[in-house]
């Protein structure tokens, strides 16, 4: 199959491409698109076999159901039911947004889309490519990141091609993403509200119209949490990993700066190539032959802005190890150090203690 990569403009795309693309997924094809987020790869959540081989071209494993993406907050009815009433204030304040609702989900849902579960994510992008996108093919969009299972996330166009060239009908490319990881997932069928997946939502925004919202276990977690499959689909699998090997170091800047030097050489004096990933506080500090920046401390969009792409140059680059520095655990940092954590697989050193 050739990929074929149709240039948009972000704010205004040109409605003959959105024509064509909106008619690939009407057709049962693959279109990966931009969203605020991060590239997603989508096909028609109501056609089962459009949504079988998203599976397949991303080799994803099948207990993990995609995000649907619906084009009016309207749609959640279609999809959804015993919908609760603080979906709507989710809904008017964060839609459209980086914010996706667990719910029950209606019947009329192949049970494919949800792997088999009885609920649905339903999430309303806020990008212009992505929302004319859904409402030109008249159908929700079930979208995964476009990405290879297990792999970072894409936050360009080029980096859906890197695992998915020959594997899709076409892309969208609208240029970088603006918010760099994924939308917090929250379960809404629990109480009190639960984030599954923490994202480009934080929990204090989600807490100023709900009141309690708990993390699930798995958030943040420093190794790896049994979970409940019919309640955290995909948990179990291993993701956001680069090629290379991943430590990430946590504790205060000092001491950060301190063990991530040191491990830095330890590694190069056993012949690896090594690359951090770190603040700009830290960089300037730590003597580092290949690194990729997280921008300033205090700015915890900015890495997540930066994150997944740094993760692919490090990789591209050759390095064998890459050392990262944690984020602090403010706004966005969440889903940062959660993202580090995880593609790390757990390997995580507290710096400054013991
Ligand atoms: O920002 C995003 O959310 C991006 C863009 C493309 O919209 N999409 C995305 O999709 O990250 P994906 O498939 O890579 O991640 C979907 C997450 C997974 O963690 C999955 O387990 C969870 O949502 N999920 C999907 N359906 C669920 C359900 N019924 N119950 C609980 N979790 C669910
Ligand atoms: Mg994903």
């Amino acid at each position: 199959m050739k990929t074929l990569v149709l240039r948009v403009d972000p704010r205004n795309p040109d409605p003959e491409k959105i024509v064509a693309a909106a008619r690939r997924l009407k057709e049962g094809g693959l279109v990966a698109f931009p969203t605020e987020t991060v590239y997603g790869l989508g096909a028609d959540a109501l056609n089962p076999k459009a949504v079988l081989s998203l599976f397949e071209a991303k080799k994803r494993p099948l207990d993990n159901p995609p995000i649907v993406h619906i084009g009016e907050p309207g749609e959640i009815d279609r999809l959804a039911v015993e919908v609760p009433p603080e979906a709507e204030r989710l809904v008017e304040r964060f839609w459209p947004g980086p914010l996706t609702l667990v719910l029950k989900r209606s019947p009329s849902v192949p049970s494919v889309t949800t792997c088999g579960l009885d609920t649905i994510a339903l999430r309303m992008p806020k990008h212009a490519v992505a929302l004319a996108l859904i409402r030109g093919g008249g159908t929700p969009v079930a979208a995964p990141s476009a990405n290879l299972a297990g792999r970072p996330s894409p936050t360009t166009a080029e980096h859906v091609l890197q695992d998915l060239d020959g594997r899709i009908d076409l892309i969208l490319d609208a240029g970088p993403t603006a918010v760099g990881v994924e939308s917090t997932v929250l379960d809404l069928t629990v109480r009190p509200p639960q984030i599954l997946r923490p994202g480009g939502t934080p929990r204090e925004a989600l807490e100023e119209v709900l009141g309690e919202v708990v993390f699930h276990p798995s958030v943040l977690a420093e190794r790896e949490v049994e979970v409940e499959r019919a309640k955290s689909p995909g948990m179990k699998h291993r993701h956001y990993a680069p090629s290379a090997e991943m430590w990430v170091v946590e504790g205060e800047p000092e001491a950060v700066k301190e063990k991530l030097s040191e491990l830095a050489e330890e590694l190069r004096r056993g012949g690896k190539k090594v690359g951090i990933l770190a603040t700009e506080e830290t960089l300037s500090r730590c003597r580092a032959e290949v690194s990729a920046s997280l921008g300033r401390r205090e700015e915890p969009r900015e890495a997540a802005r930066r994150l997944f792409g740094a993760l692919r140059e490090l990789e591209a680059k050759g390095v064998e190890v890459i050392l990262a520095e944690g984020v602090p655990l403010r706004g966005l940092g969440v889903a940062v150090t959660d993202r580090l954590r995880k593609a790390s697989g757990y390997r995580i050193i507290k710096a400054g203690k013991g």
